[in-house]
């Protein structure tokens, strides 16, 4: 099984999607969460990729679609996958299509979570509180929101056409939240 997660930072993908691949025994990969490490751990794609995650930009899609097929040639990915916060572009989306089609697999289903931007704010503010992470500032924050809605949000209309899109509510408590997910995921939403 593969799985997308989609939504706007602080709508809850890692909260969700580490839920989810627990439940369901596959791997959960964040982009998000791979890049952070590199940085952490000064790698050579750490030093290439800090200032980046710093400013709320994208990092440049072929090091993220390298890093990405990288995890998904894992073996430990054979039982199923579930991608969050990646594909984050349409030339991303494209290339992940074109990685399975060669692979001769498909995405099953690409959960889309939908959380008003006040919200979204004070969910990340908050967090900042207490992990600290480097891009929870409030410009970097700015700067986030609007790269997930110039370049990130017409991947809904991208995987509608596909057929793939399920949209979900993401207010609520997790658990709530957790259920619409398992649904749609389950089909019977
Ligand atoms: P990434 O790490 O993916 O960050 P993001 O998209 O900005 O999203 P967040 O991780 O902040 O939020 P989330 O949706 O996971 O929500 P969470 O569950 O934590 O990306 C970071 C950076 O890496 C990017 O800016 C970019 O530079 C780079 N990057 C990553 N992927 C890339 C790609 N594909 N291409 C290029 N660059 C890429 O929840 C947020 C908070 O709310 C938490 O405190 C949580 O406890 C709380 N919360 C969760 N659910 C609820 C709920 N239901 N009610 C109340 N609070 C809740
Ligand atoms: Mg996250």
């Amino acid at each position: 099984m593969l799985l997308v997660f989609l939504g706007p930072p602080g709508s809850g993908k890692g909260t969700q999607s580490r839920r989810l691949a627990a439940e369901l025994g596959i791997v959960h990969l964040s982009t998000g969460d791979l890049l952070r490490q590199s940085v952490d751990e000064g790698t050579s794609l750490g030093s290439r990729v800090a200032s980046y995650l710093d400013q709320g930009q994208l990092v440049p899609d072929d090091l993220v679609v390298d890093l990405v097929a990288s995890r998904l040639d894992d073996p430990a990915c054979d039982g199923g996958c579930l991608l969050d916060g990646f594909p984050r572009s349409i030339v991303q989306a494209e290339a992940l299509d074109s990685y399975l089609t060669k692979r001769g697999t498909q995405i099953d289903h690409v959960i889309e979570l939908q959380v008003p931007l006040e919200e979204l704010r004070q969910r990340i503010l908050a967090r900042s509180q207490i992990e600290g992470r480097s891009d929870d500032t409030p410009e970097t924050i700015t700067a986030r929101l609007e790269v997930y809605v110039s370049t990130t949000s017409p991947l809904t209309d991208y995987y509608r056409q596909q057929g793939l899109l399920r949209t979900v509510d993401g207010i609520g408590t997790p658990s709530q939240v957790a259920q619409r997910i398992r649904a749609q995921v389950a089909g019977d939403a």
